[in-house]
């Protein structure tokens, strides 16, 4: 552990003043599986980079790798490669529509983050990349209460909760809400309702979780937005392309570049380093589930 540490001391040293001017990152999340994550996620950071952000969505969904198959586009590598010594970092990142970057990190990057310290030293180096070049950091992760996605989420700026009116869905929204704000206090928590009929439905969807959450957890959660019920996003999702550009009148492309907005007119307060954190969690041997 001792050796892990200094380690860690050693590569974010190297890279103090160059991780000056760092990403507003945010993890993608829900406690249900399904509810959207993914198609808000790339969707998302092409409304971003619309505002001219340089974007890096990263694919930390361990189980399914999604973000390629919504692009229809195949990556040959993985950071998994990088990391192995297998290709430069260059060959990972694949160059998305307007310019997003996507760094299909699902082949077994929590697995990673749990391995041997030449391993670890070698991902830090990759992500930390990723961060100074970046504008925003969206991750898209599993859903779910498991370590990986605890951590992307105890680590970047931001959580956003996605969820639909569903009771099933909100039930889970509040438990993923509730263990995130148990292990990080003062978390900025966006949550986003999903498939609704109006942004009244929306309103009363979050007025009612919201209530809930302020009331028994003593927390303030954001409404960050919302997306209709689209048939545009299915079909978008059948033809490999994202929403955003192959229906860009649609009412989720207009949901979704509303909340792009709202996100980046955000206060730019910055927590510091997200890929430092994670790595801080690690060394600690993560946090008890
Ligand atoms: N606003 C919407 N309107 C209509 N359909 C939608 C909308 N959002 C998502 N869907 C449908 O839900 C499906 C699942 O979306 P997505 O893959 O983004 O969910 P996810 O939360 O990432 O799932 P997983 O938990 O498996 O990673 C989409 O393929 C699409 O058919
Ligand atoms: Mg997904």
């Amino acid at each position: 552990m001792e050796e892990q540490a200094r380690h860690l001391r050693e590569l974010f040293s190297a890279h103090r003043n160059a991780s000056e001017r760092r990403a507003k990152s945010f993890t993608v999340t829900s406690g249900k599986g399904g509810v959207g994550k993914s198609n808000l996620a790339l969707n998302l950071s092409l409304a971003f980079a619309e505002l001219g952000r340089k974007v890096f969505l990263v694919d930390a969904d361990v189980h399914l790798a999604n973000l390629d198959v919504l692009l229809g586009i195949k990556p040959n590598q993985t950071l998994r490669d990088f990391v192995l010594g297998e290709c430069p970092l260059e060959e990972v990142i694949l160059q998305g529509p307007m310019g997003i970057n996507l760094v299909p990190a699902s082949s077994g990057v929590t697995e990673l983050l749990m391995a041997e310290d030449r391993t670890w030293a070698r991902l830090g180096e990759a992500l930390t990349a990723i961060e100074e070049e970046a504008d925003v950091v969206v991750v898209d992760t599993a859903a779910g209460l498991s370590r990986g996605v605890l951590d992307m989420a105890l680590s970047t700026d931001d959580v956003v909760i996605v969820t639909t009116p569903e009771p099933t869905a909100v039930v889970d929204a509040y438990a993923m809400v509730k263990v995130v704000s148990s292990q990080r206090g003062e978390v900025p928590i966006h949550l986003v309702i999903n498939r609704v009929r109006s942004q009244s439905e929306a309103e009363e969807v979050f007025g009612k979780l919201n209530q809930v959450i302020r009331h028994f957890l003593g927390l303030k959660v954001m409404f960050s937005g919302f997306v209709l019920e689209d048939s545009s996003v299915s079909k978008a999702v059948a033809e490999q392309r994202p929403f955003l550009l192959a229906y860009p009148d649609s009412k989720a492309s207009s949901c979704v570049r509303r909340m792009a907005r709202r996100l980046s007119g955000m206060p730019e307060e910055r927590r510091g380093s997200w890929i430092r954190r994670l790595f801080i969690l690690r060394s600690k041997g993560g946090i008890e589930l």
